[in-house]
């Protein structure tokens, strides 16, 4: 018996010891995360913690800043004190980035800017991962005008959160194109806040402020558009293919592609959640000793509901959005 105690003890040790050194072994990273303010968000949030896993070789420290770019400062901070091997910031706002970049820089370790960027130089940080706004906000335009075709638009905008660069490289995009065609007038763009209660909010002061005046919404992202749908619905408004309203959206998630293919919403252009594996094949390089990219590029693609064509659009099938993974 106490033999096989001696044996148990001995067994349980190694394994504890194994543990320990493979524990050891695994690549920290720190990751400063946005918040949960949408879908897109959380399907981006479950993509990192999937990609980031022990069994993958890292452990991954998690914060959600809820929006909050003070919270997100701090959890940055904290990375750097407890000496994480890279750290990846999807930051809240382009703005207020110089100092903690440097203090990172200093303490040698790697920051990775992922999903929106910052007002930074890019020699304050190693390299930055995500899609190009800007091009989102240009293919939301073209396809208006496609769709159009020379008729007038009276349009709303729901903008994204104020200060992050999702919702100026969308709104920079779209205006670049607005801007060439004189038949269309921005009546008013306020921030919903990438949430669909601000889309709600917004849009039940847009419909107050300007009552059968408007012909085209845009919505930074489906959540918005989401809560837009919600206080058209309750003011009797008809949108989507067919309706008063032509509504574009962002983000392409499944939900928002759902509305697509019932014609809710007619064009939603895509922004790509799935970026962690990106992130872990930069992180690989580093790894090694190589140099990485400046930037890679995340690439998006947009839909249109079913009926309508466009050489900037797929147009929606059940098939497409059966196999969208998110
Ligand atoms: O930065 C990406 C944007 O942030 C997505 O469009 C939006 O849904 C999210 O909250």
């Amino acid at each position: 018996m106490k033999k096989l105690l001696a044996l148990l003890t001995a067994l349980v040790m190694v394994f504890a010891l194994c543990s320990f050194a493979v524990a050891e072994d695994l690549i920290k990273v720190g990751f400063a995360q946005v918040g949960h303010e949408s879908d897109w968000r959380n399907a981006n949030t479950e993509n990192y913690k999937s990609v980031f896993s022990a069994e993958n070789g890292y452990e991954l420290s998690f914060v959600d800043a809820d929006n909050d770019n003070a919270a997100q400062l701090e959890a940055v901070r904290s990375f750097i004190e407890q000496g994480v091997d890279y750290i990846i910031i999807a930051p809240i706002e382009t703005a207020g980035w110089n100092t903690v970049l440097k203090e990172a820089k200093d303490a040698g370790i790697p920051v990775i800017i992922v999903d929106r960027s910052v007002d930074a130089d890019p020699s304050e940080y190693t390299t930055r991962v995500g899609t190009d706004m800007v091009k989102e906000g240009e293919t939301a335009g073209n396809w208006l005008a496609e769709y159009l075709a020379g008729k007038d638009a009276n349009i709303l905008v729901i903008e994204g959160s104020v200060g992050s660069s999702a919702a100026l490289g969308r709104s920079e995009g779209f205006n670049n194109i607005a801007k060439a065609h004189s038949e269309w007038k921005i009546l008013d763009s306020q921030s919903g806040d990438f949430t669909q209660a601000g889309g709600q909010q917004v849009m039940e002061s847009f419909i107050k402020s300007y009552p059968g005046k408007f012909n085209v919404l845009v919505c930074q992202n489906d959540n918005e558009a989401y809560g837009a749908m919600d206080a058209m619905n309750a003011a009797g408004i008809t949108y989507g293919v067919g309706g008063d309203v032509t509504l574009i959206s962002y983000d392409a998630t499944k939900a928002g592609l759902g509305y697509t293919l019932e014609g809710k919403i007619n064009a939603d252009v895509e922004c790509n959640p799935i970026q962690a594996d990106f992130v872990k094949t930069v992180i690989e390089k580093l790894q090694k000793g190589e140099t990485v990219d400046a930037f890679t590029l995340v690439v998006d693609q947009a839909f249109v509901a079913p009926g309508i064509t466009s050489q900037y659009a797929t147009t929606l099938t059940q098939d497409i959005l059966t196999a969208r993974p998110y």
